[in-house]
């Protein structure tokens, strides 16, 4: 019967006799009278030691490194040893031979350097660890909102919208581009398209969401999101997996109580179900991690509004890069005075100054202001943005007039507050950058398998 080496190390086996382990070959060690298999099967950080008596009687001069192989034998306690359980292999069959040049050798790879060969990555140590954690954690959400009775909806990938109206769709068309460049009017004629309308790829679930919180409740939406946004940094992906709650009867003051608490959860969670890889950041990536961690569970998150963060800054006495003034967008040298100089922990700024927010946002009474809020974080900066939606039809569409938006494409989202409206908020967490946060990795290439960045479709 086959075993996972997770299961052996845990000692959870319940037969020592008539083992069967499949996996990877990390590293071979061989002399006269003994020789020693490290292998690897994906289901936990370690490696099981495979110990082979006779070693003539076994084909390991065809076992590299990155070999595949099935080893039978039995389980033998060792006294005294870090790793306390070991194999004694009785027979080994190769699965799938590896050639010496295997590409992954026992020193630590640089992260650029994996980045190269993302196909293999996930077989050095990190690249495992950053994969169990990155499934652990999508458990994580669900069963977060699970327990909190939200439903779990999907939200299309191909739209015909720009929920965040800031011009960074993917297009989507079957309409073949070769031919279209020689089309000498210079306009797509989408009619032609299998959707017959200019499409993208979905930049954010939450419109849709909306329409489902309409009429659910209590929604949640966690899928790919996309932005072809040619900004080349270690924090933005091209594709990108976001959570999005959308709560009706919630204003934006009960959705930043829920913010705090998800995220709370989100690292409770990690300390205790993800002990392993927790471990395995805090010593390899980031010493302290499990301490950063802790405190951010029994601080209180700052809160303040926009106004007051830039009153912050501009006492600050610092000659910022980018001129602080009420109306800019914070940059990251903003966000990291804040975060990491000012307040030391995580924020969450609100009441932004319409202008530079979406078109959907509530309006504060003071009509220079929406009922905005974003998660700031040491290291990372923005990982939330959110807001309480406009619920008034007059308000939302003179809004979307004076942003000149085509009202027609937009009729859906127009009608809703038409036919019993409601108070009603949401947020969206970017899952990569939440990753980053936990792990202490710095780079947003190295927290999803495959990465899609600028210049970076491989695979
Ligand atoms: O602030 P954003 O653009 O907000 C929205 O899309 C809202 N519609 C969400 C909602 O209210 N339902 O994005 C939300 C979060 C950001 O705070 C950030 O964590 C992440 O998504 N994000 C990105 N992550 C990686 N790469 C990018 N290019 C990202 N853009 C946003
Ligand atoms: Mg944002």
């Amino acid at each position: 019967e086959r075993h996972k080496i997770k299961a052996i190390l845990a000692d959870t086996i319940d037969s020592y006799k008539d083992v069967i382990v499949m996996g990877w070959v990390r590293t071979k060690r061989v002399s006269k009278n003994i020789a020693f298999i490290e292998i690897n099967d994906g289901s936990c950080l370690n490696n099981l030691q495979i110990v082979i008596l006779n070693p003539s009687e076994f084909p390991l001069e065809d076992i590299n490194r990155g070999a595949s192989i099935k080893v039978q034998g039995y389980i033998d306690k060792v006294e005294g040893r870090e790793q306390d359980v070991e194999m004694k292999a009785e027979k080994i069959d190769i699965i799938g031979e590896a050639p010496e040049d295997f590409i992954l050798q026992k020193k630590r790879h640089s992260f650029e350097f994996l980045r190269e060969i993302a196909h293999l990555r996930a077989r050095t140590n990190t690249f495992g660890v950053v994969n169990r954690f990155r499934s652990k954690m999508s458990y994580a959400v669900h069963d977060y909102f699970y327990n909190k009775d939200f439903k779990y909806i999907h939200t299309p990938i191909i739209t015909s919208g720009d929920a965040e109206g800031a011009g960074e769709v993917f297009k989507v068309t079957t309409l073949d581009l070769k031919e279209l460049a020689t089309d000498e009017k210079g306009e797509i004629d989408y009619s032609q398209d299998f959707f017959g309308k200019e499409t993208g790829l979905t930049v954010s679930g939450q419109l849709e969401a909306e329409l489902m919180a309409s009429a659910l409740g209590d929604v949640y939406t966690f899928g790919p999101t996309f932005r072809a946004e040619k900004s080349n940094t270690s924090r933005h992906a091209s594709e990108f997996w976001m959570i999005e709650p959308e709560m009706a009867f919630c204003d934006l003051e009960e959705m930043m109580v829920l913010i705090e608490d998800f995220i709370k959860k989100l690292f409770t969670f990690a300390l205790n179900e993800a002990a392993e890889e927790i471990e395995f950041f805090n010593k390899w990536i980031d010493n302290g991690r499990r301490e950063i961690i802790s405190n951010i569970i029994e601080a209180d998150f700052a809160k303040i509004s926009y106004t007051e963060a830039i009153d912050i800054l501009e006492k600050s006495g610092i000659d910022f890069e980018y001129p602080v003034s009420w109306g800019i967008d914070l940059q990251s040298e903003h966000e990291r005075f804040l975060t990491e100089k000012f307040f030391k922990k995580p924020i969450m700024v609100k009441d932004y100054p319409k202008d530079i927010k979406a078109f959907y946002m509530r309006q504060n009474d003071d009509n220079k202001t929406v009922a905005a809020v974003d998660c700031l974080v040491p290291g990372v900066g923005e990982i939330i943005g959110g807001s309480q939606r406009e619920e008034r039809y007059e308000k939302l569409k003179s809004r979307m007039q004076e942003l000149e938006m085509d009202l027609e494409e937009y009729q859906w989202f127009l009608e809703i507050r038409k036919y019993g409206t409601v108070p009603h908020s949401g947020f969206g967490l970017g899952f990569e950058r939440l990753l980053m946060y936990l792990s202490g990795m710095q780079n947003i290439r190295d927290v999803i398998p495959f990465p899609r960045t600028p210049g970076n479709a491989k695979f």
